[in-house]
């Protein structure tokens, strides 16, 4: 199956729910017409398409964020990179590049509503993957996250956990541009070498170290800002090492994802003793201020000051595979499928 078919809109879609890791039989491919432009739409022709854990639910039927579930026969939900190839809308012109909710097609017809949050991308001179890495919902979870809610401050000591995945790699370049000290957990060597590479301090591999006796050696003044993508015993340990005044950062919970029941924190009164204080946020309720972190994550691209950090699967036809693999941890950063070469792509 090679589809590099220009002239049909060539899309996923569900053909049964899935049951543990998705295996190719979930899926079904079509094709269709390119849609004919009505009134105040756009024409998108897509460049890449975003890969996550969420996705499995999507495919499950479980509604997310209070979205409606999808059906079998439905294109698979998930946000992408295209460019504007004709228009009817003043608004966007034929060339822009705009990131939001395309849905596992190559081509989409919009009006471009409020639900499917579409955003234009900056060119920073890099490939335009980066609207599904640093400047897409993954760069502005690590952005607000760590500024609005971290409070960074010089020389502090920072605890990123997912250190490896899209939202730390991303936090660990900022907390360090910052001048913050930052110690990383990954689930392997190689991720390891990874988030030193991106300036990590210190790497802790989280399965095979103890977690609580290294961060008592590490930490001996105490963790000031612990930022939390995974939840449970993570947690739990940073928890029993805080600082002073130290802020904890709920960011996600991937560690139980697959369990039942929520893990049971025991021991949340450290926060007590310590004036610490645990926060969570929801990305989307920071929309108003996009723009101007959008301003800032483009200028440290441009400046090398970060970089985006990106697994990326090639093809559309290898969609269904380069999903399954990502529930296996093999991957590191922000997992993305290369629809078609763009500007800036190196070829
Ligand atoms: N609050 C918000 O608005 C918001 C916005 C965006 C994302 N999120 C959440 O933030 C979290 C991170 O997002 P992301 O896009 O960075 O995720 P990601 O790239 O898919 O993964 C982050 C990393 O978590 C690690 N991990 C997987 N299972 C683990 C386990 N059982 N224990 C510890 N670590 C584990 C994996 O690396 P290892 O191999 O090293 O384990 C993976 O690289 C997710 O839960 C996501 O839903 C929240």
């Amino acid at each position: 199956l090679a589809i590099t078919n220009e002239q049909k809109n060539c899309q996923w879609r569900i053909a049964r729910r899935p049951k543990g890791n998705v295996v190719a039989e979930d899926f079904l491919y079509h094709e269709e017409e390119i849609p004919i432009l009505q009134d105040n739409e756009i024409l998108l022709r897509t460049l890449y398409l975003n890969l996550a854990p969420v996705m499995r639910m999507y495919m499950s039927g479980e509604s997310i964020a209070g979205e409606k579930g999808l059906d079998i026969g439905d294109v698979i939900h998930g946000r992408g990179v295209a460019e504007v190839i004709k228009s009817n809308n003043s608004n966007y012109k034929p060339g822009e590049i705009l990131q939001g909710q395309i849905g596992w097609q190559t081509f989409k017809s919009t009006e471009v509503t409020e639900r499917e949050r579409f955003r234009k991308i900056n060119n920073c001179g890099l490939p335009f993957s980066i609207g599904l890495s640093t400047l897409g919902m993954t760069g502005l979870s690590a952005y607000f996250g760590l500024l609005a809610c971290g409070k960074p401050k010089k020389n502090e000591t920072i605890v990123v956990s997912g250190a490896a995945g899209g939202v730390g790699s991303t936090v660990i370049q900022i907390a360090k541009m910052i001048g913050c000290r930052v110690i990383g957990l990954a689930g392997n060597q190689a991720k390891c070498d990874l988030i030193k590479e991106l300036g990590c301090d210190e790497a802790i591999n989280y399965r095979t170290e103890d977690i609580r006796q290294t961060l008592s050696n590490l930490c001996q003044n105490g963790i000031d800002i612990y930022f939390d993508n995974v939840g449970g015993d993570i947690l739990s340990a940073s928890l029993d090492h805080l600082a002073q005044n130290s802020r904890i950062v709920l960011c996600g919970s991937i560690s139980e994802y697959l369990h039942d029941k929520p893990y049971g924190l025991d021991n949340y009164t450290k926060l007590r003793r310590t004036n610490s204080c645990m926060q969570g946020f929801f990305i989307y309720n920071y929309s108003a201020q996009f723009d101007a972190a959008e301003k800032d994550l483009s200028s440290w691209l441009k400046e090398r000051k970060i970089k985006p950090v990106e697994h990326i699967y090639d093809g559309f036809e290898n969609m269904p595979k380069a999903l399954s693999s990502i529930y296996d941890g093999g991957n590191y950063g922000v997992a993305l499928s290369r629809i078609r070469h763009g500007l800036n792509d190196d070829e």
